[in-house]
């Protein structure tokens, strides 16, 4: 039985809220997924579709996690419970969802400070070589380490509590964030042959529009929110009754969106300069960060080997604050429901989240060999968490709030700090247009991954 703690703590101000939760927000999403999602879909099409996207959609589900948060002051699992307790499944499933994610989303993360550790020791040419990156996370002992200090800088972060840990770290690294990636964008946007780059993240090509654009922006938004894992429900119930709510979504989105465009703008002309926007080099997926940058910064000379050193650090920075989110949700729930001092619950969830990452990790090396439904073991746990889990979390959400709770429940709460002057699309959206665009993703992406639909 869940017991509310005395006296919840809170974010100082919206600033450190709207910081933190996009901190949340920007992550590994925005700076490999965007970039070659847009790609691939059309360059500007892909930026419209996703930008209307964002701001209906997402702004329907963000403001409805964060008001539930606000409203109940407890995590997820709680915080349905409260809400209604023949609900409380969905707070569960909810909760397994960063459960799942943390332990994979740190193998990356690890990637992520190895890189960074080669290029300000001066490796950065090597890591250019062909082989390099398949060598290293074919390993053992080597991506451990670097997973187990990813880890671990994020536990102490989480350690130090909302304040003085979350909302400190994200004062720091978020403006830091955006101040590295205007640096790398704008050298790589001043590369020579860079303007058609640049062109084609900006410029709309309407004759590429497809059924498929729109179901890859609606995928890239929901993981580019962190929405449906219970992050914002979390987040939320540190949020002061007096801060203005809807406000704080908006600058949410834009600062998440924002960062991606960047992303774009420091990828893809980079790219375009490398490899004459190769299709192939573009739409490489995953590796286009660990095996096509690398060529990337390394073709610049030597500026290349500082810019590289610029890039990682800027991506550690945002897979940080991301993982920040994760943990933070995953020690909430674990101290609302049993009691528990942060430093306790912090060092369960850590302790939990290494050796549920070790399959992930392994399944580069020694687990080779393990196959879930064709998927290698870290792409099984992406599949199960995003194209599963996540949409269908979003989709009873609706349903339970649309339909269960009513609309209003959420509006009053907004309504105690904001205008909310959306007000009227938020209601039409989360109870009509909500739920059959989520039931869309999820078909979609569940047929797509098990192989039998192509859209992304
Ligand atoms: N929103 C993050 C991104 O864009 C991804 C993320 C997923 C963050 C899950 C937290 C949890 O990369």
């Amino acid at each position: 039985m869940e017991v509310r703690l005395a006296k919840r703590t809170s974010f100082s101000s919206r600033l450190g809220f709207v910081l933190a939760a996009a901190g949340s927000a920007v992550g590994l999403g925005n700076i490999w997924r965007f970039p070659y999602l847009c790609a691939r879909y059309g360059g500007g099409i892909f930026l419209v579709v996703y930008l209307a996207l964002v701001f209906t959609l997402g702004f329907t589900l963000m403001i409805t996690e964060i008001a539930i948060g606000r409203k109940t002051q407890l995590s997820v699992v709680g915080a349905y419970r409260q809400l209604d307790s023949k609900w409380s499944f969905l707070g569960i499933l909810s909760a397994a969802v960063p459960v799942i994610i943390l332990p994979y989303y740190s193998v990356i993360g690890g990637w992520v400070v190895k890189y960074f550790a080669d290029y300000i020791t001066g490796a950065g040419h090597a890591a250019a070589a062909d082989g390099y990156f398949t060598d290293f996370v074919s390993g053992t002992a080597s991506p451990i380490v670097w997973l187990l200090v990813f880890v671990l800088v994020t536990a102490v972060i989480i350690m130090m509590g909302v304040k003085k840990g979350i909302e400190k770290a994200s004062k720091i690294l978020m403006p830091a964030l955006v101040i590295l990636s205007a640096v790398v964008a704008v050298y790589s946007m001043c590369q020579p042959g860079a303007i058609d780059g640049i062109r084609y993240v900006i410029v709309p090509d309407f004759s590429q529009f497809s059924a498929d654009t729109v179901l890859a922006a609606m995928g890239q938004m929901f993981y580019s929110m962190s929405l449906a894992m219970g992050i914002m429900v979390t987040y939320g119930s540190y949020m002061k009754k007096n801060e203005d709510l809807e406000k704080a979504v908006k600058q949410i989105e834009w600062f998440d969106t924002g960062m991606a465009i960047l992303a774009a703008l420091m990828i893809i002309p980079a790219v375009f300069v490398f490899s004459g926007g190769s299709e192939e080099a573009l739409t490489a997926g995953p590796s286009l960060m660990f095996i096509t940058m690398p060529k990337v910064f390394d073709s610049m000379g030597v500026g290349g080997s500082v810019i590289g050193g610029v890039f990682f650090v800027l991506v550690f920075f945002a897979a940080l604050t991301s993982a920040m989110s994760l943990m933070e949700t995953v020690v909430s729930i674990v101290r609302d429901k049993f009691q528990l001092r942060r430093t306790s619950a912090t060092l369960i969830v850590t302790a939990i989240t290494i050796v549920l990452a070790m399959p992930s990790t392994l399944g580069f090396g020694l687990w080779s060999n393990v196959s879930l439904i064709g998927m290698g073991i870290l792409d099984f746990f992406d599949f199960i968490s995003n194209s599963v889990m996540m949409p269908l979390v979003a989709l009873l959400s609706t349903i339970f709030i649309g339909f269960i709770m009513t609309p209003k429940v959420i509006v009053d709460e907004v309504m105690l700090s904001s205008e909310f002057t959306r007000r009227k699309l938020y209601s039409v959206f989360v109870k009509w247009v909500a739920p059959v665009l989520v039931a869309a993703i999820l078909v979609s992406s569940v047929l797509q991954g098990l192989g039998l639909f192509h859209a992304f």
